[in-house]
């Protein structure tokens, strides 16, 4: 299992790379010390910490980090063993290597367009738990019926963020690419 992830994932990172390579790059990241290169056309930056994908990636698709803000991933990570209804305990050296790769990435330290907006929709000392409970998230999302989310068992929960978006890994969540399970292309 564990390899098919880090193959996915290197081959998601290699992707990505040729996507952010073949379009418009911008280096904003020099003067922020970002390791990773800035696309304009992806909403949020991929992941990038292989550790992480598996980590974070083996029960749910692994979130990208500027989908929340620093003080939501500092909740998250010093509870894990209450993880919602699930134990997600990570040994302390771990822990740490995937909470300061969580801060350095958070949505409030990014300058991708999705990352800006989830953090002008949040108050100032809001830190929600989940990416679903973000008002940016319920705005974008509120003209789904509930229903079609629940009672499909492709889908589950908002959680499930490919089950629509296929281009998710890539930090892609463009509304064009988006395909629901037995509904099929969201027309506005
Ligand atoms: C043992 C399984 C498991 C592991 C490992 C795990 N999670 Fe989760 N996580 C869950 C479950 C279950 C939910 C709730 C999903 C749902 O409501 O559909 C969840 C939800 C979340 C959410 C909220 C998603 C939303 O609704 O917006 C975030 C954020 C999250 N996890 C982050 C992490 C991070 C970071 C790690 C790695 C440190 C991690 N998870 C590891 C089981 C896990
Ligand atoms: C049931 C399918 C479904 C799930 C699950 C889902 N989305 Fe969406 N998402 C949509 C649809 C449909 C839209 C387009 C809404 C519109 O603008 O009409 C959308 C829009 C978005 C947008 C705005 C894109 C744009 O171009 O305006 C973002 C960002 C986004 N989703 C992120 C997420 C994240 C992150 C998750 C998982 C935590 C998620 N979505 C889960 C269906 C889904």
């Amino acid at each position: 299992m564990k390899t098919i992830i880090t193959v996915a994932l290197v081959f998601t990172l290699l992707l990505t790379t040729s996507i952010i390579m073949g379009g418009n790059t911008h280096d904003e990241e020099q003067e922020h010390g970002y390791k990773n290169t800035y696309s304009r056309q992806l909403d949020v930056a991929p992941v990038s910490n292989i550790t992480y994908a598996e980590e974070c990636g083996s029960c749910h698709f692994a979130y990208q980090p500027g989908l929340l803000p620093e003080k939501s991933w500092i909740k998250i990570m010093t509870d894990l063993e209450n993880h919602f209804d699930e134990n997600a305990e990570l040994d302390a050296d771990l822990q740490k290597e995937l909470t300061d790769y969580l801060v350095q990435n958070s949505a409030d330290k990014s300058n991708y367009k999705r990352s800006k907006r989830i953090m002008r929709a949040l108050g100032k000392s809001d830190a929600p738990l989940r990416i679903t409970k973000t008002l940016y998230f319920v705005r974008k999302h509120d003209e789904i019926p509930y229903r079609i989310v629940k009672n499909n068992k492709d889908i589950g929960s908002f959680s499930n963020c490919t089950a629509c978006h296929s281009n998710a890994e890539k930090g892609s969540y463009n509304e064009h690419d988006v395909k629901i399970p037995g509904y099929g292309r969201w027309e506005d």
